[in-house]
């Protein structure tokens, strides 16, 4: 075979593994930058930004859901699956979007709502008025309400039952979040190929994969949780030959908030997802920097699978949900209740509706400590947006609404973001946006938005990052975790001190080598010990 042959299918499959060295960035529409003054952001006002997400370093945006819906759970509530929501633009404004991402070697990747519809879909509203409809059976239907019992309840503080009766219908529906969101009964094989062709129809259209929401609890079987089911995976298979037939080089990202174990199968033999979300290692970044150790960051890594060579996890600090601490034990969650969720309001189901900066005390130290954790950890990066230039959030609104207010461009009347007058209230106080901005930032050798658009340079520049290769480095103190990422010979080792004191690291003579810190470019050799301040990391490189 041709050499330049074999040179150019490497550069393919590699071209395919594109998310494996990535960095990604979760986009609320609504919230990032209203073009037409009505107050909402929109699909233009977020084309109109992308040279900011290009300057930042941002490989791939996932776009919060865009599709017409009455807003019950901020979009993931759908009552059409093949348009956008006027409010957003059009479908052609869209494309407009990803044109414009892919000129900036950017891709968009979309929220694929497979596991319920709005309550407000067509489908719903014909299978609930009458039997006899073909819709009837895209639902899951009961006359009892004392079934599937051991199903868990995922929204705690708004529903008491995963049934609710239905006047119209005469019967139950099943839901596992909002009673307005029923289930999609995915043992009706017109529901998995109207699902398949949703999917199709986005992939036409251009964009770049899914972020596919709550896919633990697609079917339901008597005598198990409902959750993580042997036919999820072979339904969630035929998904991913579908993309991988037609559209290769578009991902799936997996939403599976589960133990790493639990997750590991939604990888298959690297024939299903491309990426899955690593829930309990978030939580328990948390927990390393109020504690002052890093043993829990250790045991949930050392306790995660290893996953096949074109598979790829994705770390996260925030989410546009509150931090859910669903992977954490009773005593670990009460605890972090505790330190991080003071007051009573910050609570929200089994999590804490706060945003990056407010829980870290908008400590520069911690958040660039937690961010250091973020991107040299093994996994994919995501940034929540407004969380670059350490935004805050708005306690006084309902639910997860408080960590979704309008991303703040500058110190102008309503941040930059709109002309109009914004679809929630600003942020005030420490956090407003005359405090917290894009613009002021960039202005700023030394602001957090230049440290964390360096930290992606680097991170984007070592191959190390993007693979899956780690070692922990016993040094005896457990402030300071350490720990080796490789790739071929090249070595990066990690020193993050999680404490409030100065510590000091000796590492073991095996590990001692001459290189630099990648951020101040200050070399030095790890045969002395090593002194960190408190908060502080170095990314050393041999
Ligand atoms: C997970 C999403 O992240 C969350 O925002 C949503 O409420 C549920 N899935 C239901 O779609």
């Amino acid at each position: 075979m041709k050499r330049w042959f074999i040179a150019w299918c490497h550069k393919m499959i590699n071209n395919n593994l594109w998310y494996k060295n990535a960095v990604f960035y979760e986009i609320s529409v609504r919230a990032f930058k209203d073009s037409d003054g009505d107050g909402r952001g929109d699909l233009r006002g977020l084309t109109e930004k992308l040279d900011y997400l290009q300057a930042l370093g941002v490989d791939c945006i996932w776009i919060m859901p865009i599709y017409p819906s009455p807003l019950r759970d901020d979009g993931y509530d759908i009552a059409d699956y093949y348009s956008v929501d006027p409010a957003y633009g059009s479908l052609d404004q869209l494309k407009v979007l990803i044109e414009a991402a892919h000129q900036r070697n950017i891709r968009i990747i979309m929220d694929l709502v497979l596991n319920h519809t709005s309550d407000a879909n067509p489908w719903f509203q014909a299978a609930r008025s009458d039997k006899n409809s073909p819709y009837r059976d895209y639902y899951v239907w009961s006359d009892t309400d004392q079934i599937y019992k051991d199903a868990r309840i995922i929204f705690v503080d708004t529903e008491r039952s995963n049934w609710t009766w239905d006047e119209q219908a005469g019967q139950y529906f099943w839901h596992r979040f909002y009673s307005t969101q029923p289930d999609l009964n995915f043992d009706n094989p017109r529901v998995q190929e109207e699902m398949l062709n949703v999917a199709r129809f986005w992939l036409d259209l251009g964009i770049d994969g899914f972020r596919a929401d709550a896919v633990p609890y697609l079917f339901e079987r008597e005598g198990t949780n409902c959750e993580n089911l042997p036919e999820t995976h072979v339904y969630l298979k035929k998904l991913r030959s579908i993309m991988d037939e037609h559209y290769p080089g578009r991902i799936l990202l997996c939403e599976a908030n589960q133990w790493p174990e639990d997750v590991r199968p939604y990888f298959g033999d690297g024939d299903e997802f491309h990426m899955g979300f690593h829930f309990p290692i978030m939580p328990r970044i948390y927990m390393a920097l109020k504690k002052g150790r890093f043993e829990d960051m250790e045991e949930i890594m050392r306790r995660t699978p290893p996953i096949p060579e074109n598979c790829q996890w994705c770390t996260f600090l925030r989410n546009h949900d509150e931090l859910t601490l669903e992977m954490v034990t009773e005593e670990e969650r009460q605890w972090m209740w505790k330190e991080y969720a003071p007051e009573p309001n910050m609570k929200l189901n089994l999590g804490i509706r706060r945003r990056l900066a407010p829980l870290l005390d908008n400590d520069r130290r911690k958040i660039e400590l937690a961010n250091s954790l973020l991107f040299t950890l093994p996994g994919t990066p995501i940034i929540y947006y407004g969380d670059e230039i350490g935004m805050g959030d708005n306690l006084n609104l309902f639910d997860r609404n408080g960590v979704r207010t309008p991303m703040q461009w500058d110190d102008s009347t309503n941040g930059g973001f709109t002309s109009g007058t914004p679809f929630t209230e600003m942020v005030q106080g420490e956090y407003s946006c005359q405090k917290v901005n894009v613009a002021e930032q960039m202005k700023s050798p030394n602001s957090l938005l230049r440290t964390i658009q360096k930290m992606i340079a680097l991170r984007k520049q070592y191959a190390a990052f993007g693979g899956s290769d780690m070692e922990w480095i016993e040094t005896g103190n457990p402030a300071v975790s350490v720990y080796l990422r490789r790739h071929d010979d090249d070595v990066i080792i990690v020193f993050n001190n999680l404490s409030n004191a100065i510590q000091t690291v000796q590492i073991p003579a095996q590990y001692q080598m001459t290189g630099r810190d990648l951020f101040s470019n200050q070399s030095f050799s790890l045969e002395q010990q090593l002194e960190l301040q408190p908060y502080s990391y170095y990314w050393f490189h041999k």
